[in-house]
């Protein structure tokens, strides 16, 4: 008898399970189209030019490793504020958005979950169908039930908006629900800025509690349109949350680095917020690792380097848009039957292609091609090197 035999072996991960699969595989003509992460033509995820200049500037200023405060760097949660709601909107709120640096958008949707389930007069948290595959277990681990409203229709691959406000028209007040702010993952369909103020008068009419995931700033349509729905919800006076992060945007993967935003109706209510962020912070991770957010700090302080780094959003946004076209037209010009235009208006990396999981798994075993097996696709994960095999193999599986 040991200790341990009463210990059952868990699922593996559904996305980054299929990376570790990826990387133990020697077919040297392997893909790896399963997690979000941006690689750029030669196949490579690289170090933006911004975070490595910011690094050499820290290395030479870095006096410190001391802890940060409970809630991180003060200078980051201004500057983080003002790319999440732009500058007019953030002085307008000045007081009233508690921020909390996080490790990663990840930790931000752990705190804010630990918060609502200790603090807010609500069980439910309602999540999209379908979503990215982490946030069931992230909210139902901090004892949240979760709820699934429509989204996506599995039929035309595309947003099924009457079905949607039908399902959000039908929750109750009080309950959360978990919205992706831009770049629908694991869809790729994503809101109009029109639909955006119709959704923001619904959480306001119906008194639900809306709470974006923001982890694909400026991989939409750019930096300032894609804070679309966070700026609505907050004109619109609704209480709201943000986890916005920056793995995407600013390549940071590893450093784990995100924020927390969450808007409250009056400075007596952000103190009280305030510190009960804190206990949530403190008796999980106690305060957020620094060298990441000094990165984003440095970048978003400089107006050099702001506009550099705008810029190398824009090429990594445009090297996807282009992937897109291109692997339309590769689709159709090798004969394969299906309609796969619905591609070129999804947003962010992620497509849902419709392939099954069986299909998945004949892709992976037998091509050594990783997709999720939801039949998500990584579109940055084409390149120029892979995309005629990717498609040969896809019209062999598909006709
Ligand atoms: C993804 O959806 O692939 C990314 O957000 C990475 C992750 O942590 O799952």
């Amino acid at each position: 008898m040991s200790l341990f035999d009463s210990v059952t072996q868990a699922p593996a991960d559904p996305i980054l399970s299929i990376t570790e699969a990826f990387k133990a595989d020697s077919n040297p003509d392997k893909i790896n189209l399963s997690v979000g992460v941006f690689v750029n033509d030669s196949g490579v995820t690289p170090i933006l030019e911004t975070v490595h200049e910011s690094e050499k500037r820290l290395a030479a200023s870095n006096t410190t490793k001391s802890y940060l405060p409970i809630t991180g760097s003060p200078k980051y949660a201004s500057l983080t504020q003002r790319l999440c709601f732009g500058e007019e909107l953030a002085d307008s709120f000045s007081g009233r958005i508690v921020t909390a640096q996080t490790p990663g958008g990840t930790g931000a949707l752990r705190v804010a979950a630990d918060f609502i389930k200790g603090n807010l007069n609500t069980n439910s948290a309602w999540l999209s169908n379908p979503t990215w595959a982490n946030h069931k277990g992230i909210f139902a681990t901090a004892g949240l039930e979760t709820k699934v409203y429509s989204y996506f229709d599995a039929k035309s691959l595309r947003l099924d908006y009457p079905a949607f406000l039908e399902s959000i028209k039908a929750i109750p007040s009080g309950d959360v629900v978990i919205l992706h702010a831009c770049c629908h993952n694991p869809t790729g369909a994503d809101l109009s800025p029109k639909q955006w103020d119709e959704v923001a008068g619904i959480a306001s009419e119906k008194g639900w509690i809306p709470l974006l995931d923001f982890a694909y700033q400026g991989f939409g349509s750019d930096i300032e349109e894609d804070a679309y729905a966070p700026r609505a919800f907050a004109k619109a006076g609704l209480p709201l949350f943000v986890c916005q992060s920056f793995s995407k945007n600013l390549g940071l993967y590893q450093d784990r680095v995100g924020a927390l935003h969450i808007v409250v109706g009056s400075e007596d209510e952000s103190k009280r917020v305030a510190s009960q962020v804190k206990i949530a912070i403190r008796t999980n991770y106690s305060n957020p690792p620094a060298h990441g957010g000094a990165i984003v700090e440095t970048i978003l302080a400089d107006s050099d380097l702001r506009t550099r780094w705008v810029k190398e959003v824009d090429d990594m946004r445009t090297r996807i848009h282009e992937v897109r076209h291109q692997f339309v037209t590769a689709l159709a010009d090798a004969g394969v039957s299906q309609d796969f235009s619905f591609l070129i208006d999804q947003k962010g990396m992620f497509s849902f292609t419709g392939l099954t999981k069986e299909q998945a798994i004949t892709l992976r075993n037998e091509h050594s091609i990783y997709i999720v097996d939801s039949g998500r696709i990584n579109v940055a994960g084409i390149t120029s090197h892979n995309l005629s095999r990717l498609v040969s193999v896809l019209k062999d599986i598909l006709g």
